[in-house]
């Protein structure tokens, strides 16, 4: 039943009536006398609220309050006592009392008082209720918005990869081993998933390079170049139609950026580049090294790594390369 409450007085006939006269209206009432027996009531049983004499020796009524705001206890409590002092009151309200009765007691105000303070405890009950509820249904509705769009996305970066056999599966393998690299290097779980989308979605702005280019299978002129070289920053624009986060932005704009500063889109030079885009700038390396492509012959496993070592510190970050190493030597 709603409506279990705690009566806390050192004057037994204040507690018995009180009591027999909330029983009367229908709630249950436990009555102690004392601080201890209170708190150990407060600790072990499910009061809804608590009727706390101001003037109770050992712990007073706003001592209770400041106690029980302390612990995180939210029972609402009603003070009573022989006082009519107006700062007294006002304290005990301050201090978070929902009601203050003055002694002898007014049946009809406790009535009202006990009603009112139980029906808001309940509202307050039913409004954090509602609102964890509407929270928790807020982020499954968010989380499945975002998976849609990263789907969308994906299926967008596979009819890229579509468009050139070469090219097929890149993102994935990409991805996969980046993510290996940023466990290897300690990231914290988020970062490890923005890394995975990161390489997921890396090359997205190849879909603007027109195949005459892409497909070519010479050597690419200067212009041709510059053409290709514009891919990270179209893949951003693309992407931050369905994606805010701008750590994944960034490590997808930087992607081809060098340890050196020669790489593009901006020049970024060592530790300016974001870490993400340092470990996708590897495994990107390693797999385009590794897959065939038509302008030359798939290296060996042991050539790509070596390429890799000959490039730390110039193209590729030093540490980002050797857990990289660590991990494809692990590898089948
Ligand atoms: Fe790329
Ligand atoms: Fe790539």
């Amino acid at each position: 039943m709603y409506g279990h409450i705690l009566i806390v007085d050192g004057d037994v006939s204040v507690r018995g009536k009180i009591s027999d006269f909330l029983e009367e209206k229908g709630y249950s009432c436990k009555g102690v006398s004392n601080v201890k027996d209170a708190l150990k009531e407060i600790e072990e049983g499910k009061y809804d609220l608590i009727i706390w004499d101001l003037r109770l020796p050992g712990l007073n009524g706003m001592e209770i309050l400041k106690n029980l705001k302390k612990r995180d206890i939210n029972i609402p409590v009603i003070l009573t006592s022989t006082l009519k002092d107006i700062n007294s009151v006002r304290a005990a309200l301050k201090e978070g009392a929902v009601d203050y009765i003055t002694k002898p007691i007014h049946y009809h105000d406790l009535e009202n008082s006990v009603k009112f303070s139980l029906e808001r405890k309940k509202l307050k009950e039913m409004e954090k209720q509602f609102k964890e509820k509407l929270e928790g249904e807020i982020e499954r509705q968010k989380k499945k918005i975002h998976d849609q769009y990263l789907h969308g996305i994906i299926g967008l970066i596979k009819i890229v990869e579509e468009r050139d056999q070469y090219t097929k599966g890149h993102s994935q393998r990409v991805s996969d081993l980046a993510v290996k690299i940023a466990v290897n290097m300690e990231m914290d779980n988020v970062m490890v998933t923005k890394v995975k989308i990161a390489g997921l979605l890396h090359d997205i702005g190849v879909i603007a390079i027109p195949d005459s280019i892409l497909k070519k299978s010479g050597v690419l002129n200067k212009e041709e170049m510059s053409i290709v070289r514009k891919h990270p920053v179209i893949g951003v624009e693309l992407l931050s139609y369905f994606i805010s986060d701008n750590e994944i932005l960034n490590i997808v704009k930087h992607h081809h950026e060098r340890w050196d500063g020669k790489g593009y889109p901006d020049g970024l030079e060592g530790d300016a580049i974001p870490l993400g885009s340092r470990i996708l700038a590897v495994a990107d390396a390693y797999d385009a090294m590794t897959f065939p492509r038509p302008y030359r012959e798939m290296f060996s496993k042991e050539e790509a790594i070596k390429e890799l070592e000959k490039h730390s510190g110039s193209q590729f970050d030093r540490e980002v390369v050797e857990k990289a190493v660590k991990i494809i030597n692990t590898q089948a």
